[in-house]
Parts: structure tokens; C-alpha cells; sequence
């Protein structure tokens, strides 16, 4: 990490693939708000995704389809304030792209100008194929999302791990080399078999990064909430936490509560 921090200033599109080429690890995280972005920047994160998970993490929503874009532009906004270095993907949200692709172009088009994001980011394979072409035509970069997409829940029915059998794995196979033959710079597999993600990181010249899909692709990607323990009712099995911030947090609310009641918060010294 500390090596790709110094050797590249401003991650861009073409970075990635010469991470790719170079065998560097691509690191992403989420963020939707400007401290959060500032933090992870300036920790030297490749990429930051301004992820629909923001329904979920911020609005407190049980699933990624009641976001706008109108809320998904507020947060892409405020990321972009906090960052120097990383490349920003924003989600397009549900509803807002699959429809038809000039809807798809408008929508890309709000983010990128409303937001100052870098790129987009879009769920699906062939059934969106037109959207993503008309996206890429306006000069937008677009990442595409296989595997669980979490747009797609209610088809689903689970956030269960995806294309375990032959045909959805060869379906999944399929829409990748679609995605990048289309023009994709990079392509999210989200809880799909380890063997599975490697054999299409393999086969794809665009960097593949997984979450959920093992340590054969190019990159990993994680809700940065997550990672850092602040959603300790989450437990998947490919969640690695480093902090364990919803205790250290409570700790920290309990002690200020605790000194606001007792008179010993402000002190002399907090005061003018
Ligand atoms: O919205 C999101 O956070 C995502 C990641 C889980 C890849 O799409």
C-alpha cells in the first residue's frame, strides 16, 4: 500500500490496470460523507465508493432501493471535498439506470457533473449492456457489479453467496468479458466462490476486485463501517474488522454523559 501511495499521485482509471499489470493490490473502501473520505484518503486508499450501502449504513434502510439520486449526488459531493488522491466511483442508484439507456446517461451524467465524481458504477450484466455503452460514450467511466448484487434482493431472495452452480457461473463468466469488452476499467464480485473470482480476474486485462470473493482477484473492497466495527450487528463470513468502534464509541458517549451529569465536563480550562 505504502508503495502505490508514493508512486502514484492521483489514482486514475489507468492506474488501476497498471496495478493490475504490476501485480500491486488495488485497496477500496466506502465513504458518503466529507471526514469519512478525508480519513481514508490521506490513509492512501486507491479507490473510494460512494456506495448505495449508504440506504443501509446512513439512512438506516433494510435494503440498498429506497436511495435517490438526488441523496446518492449529496453524498457523492461531500466525499469529493474530502479527497486529493483517490479515484471516486459513485453507485448509480436503483431505478436509475435500468430502465432505458438515455435515462442511464442522464443519471450518470447529474452524478458526474453534480458531484465531481470520477466514475460511476452500475449492477448487472447483459440486461444492462445498453446502458452501460451509452455511459461510456459520454466519456464516463463505468466499474461494473456481478455476482450478489444487492439491488437485485427481492429476485434473489437471500444475500446468500452467488453462482455456485454451473449455469450462473457461466452466466457470471459471460457478462464479465461483456463488461469489458463494452469498456468497463473495472469490474466489483461481490460473494461469489473463491475459484470462481480468480478464473475471472485471470481472464480479464481490467483489474477485478472482490468482496466476498477470496484472494485471487485484483483488489478487495469493503464497507468502510463495517470494517471499522461501527455495525456490529453484521457478521459475514469475509468481514475482517480492525476496530471494534461501536463499543469504543458507547465507551466514549457513556464517559460524556457520565461528565455532563456529574458537573466535571467543561472543566476551568474548557470554558472562556
Ligand atoms: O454499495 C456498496 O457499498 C457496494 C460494495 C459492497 C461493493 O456496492
Amino acid at each position: 500500500m505504502a508503495k502505490a501511495k508514493k508512486d502514484y499521485k492521483r489514482i486514475t482509471t489507468k492506474s488501476l490496470v497498471e496495478m493490475k499489470n504490476n501485480n500491486i493490490k488495488i485497496a477500496m473502501l466506502t465513504a458518503y460523507d466529507y471526514t469519512m473520505a478525508k480519513i481514508v484518503d490521506n490513509a492512501g486508499i486507491d479507490i473510494i465508493l460512494v456506495g448505495d450501502s449508504a440506504s443501509n449504513v446512513m439512512a438506516g434502510h433494510e435494503t440498498t432501493l429506497p436511495i435517490t439520486l438526488d441523496q446518492m449526488i449529496y453524498h457523492a459531493s461531500s466525499v469529493v471535498r474530502g479527497i486529493e488522491r483517490s479515484l471516486v466511483v459513485v453507485d448509480l442508484p436503483f431505478g436509475s439506470y435500468q430502465g432505458n439507456s438515455r435515462s442511464a446517461l442522464d443519471s450518470a451524467i447529474r452524478i458526474m457533473k453534480e458531484s465531481g465524481g470520477h466514475a460511476v458504477k452500475l449492477e448487472g450484466g447483459s440486461e444492462i449492456s445498453e446502458s452501460v455503452s451509452r455511459i461510456l460514450t459520454a466519456g464516463i467511466p463505468v466499474m461494473g457489479h456481478l455476482g450478489l448484487t444487492p439491488q437485485s434482493i427481492y429476485k434473489f431472495g437471500s444475500y446468500s453467496v452467488r453462482a455456485k452452480d454451473y449455469d450462473e457461473a457461466e452466466k457470471l463468466k459471460q457478462d464479465a468479458k461483456l463488461l469489458e469488452e463494452l469498456g468497463c476499467f473495472a469490474l466489483v464480485l461481490e460473494k461469489v466462490p473463491a475459484k470462481l473470482a480468480k478464473e475471472v480476474a485471470q481472464s480479464l486485462s481490467i483489474p477485478v476486485i472482490g468482496i466476498g470473493a477470496g484472494n485471487g482477484v485484483d483488489g478487495q473492497v469493503l464497507v468502510t463501517h463495517d470494517m471499522l466495527g461501527m455495525t456490529h450487528e453484521f457478521h459475514p463470513r469475509f468481514l475482517r474488522r480492525y476496530l471494534d468502534l461501536y463499543s469504543e464509541m458507547t465507551r466514549a458517549f457513556e464517559q460524556y454523559i457520565k461528565d455532563v451529569k456529574s458537573c466535571d465536563f467543561p472543566n476551568e480550562n474548557e470554558q472562556y
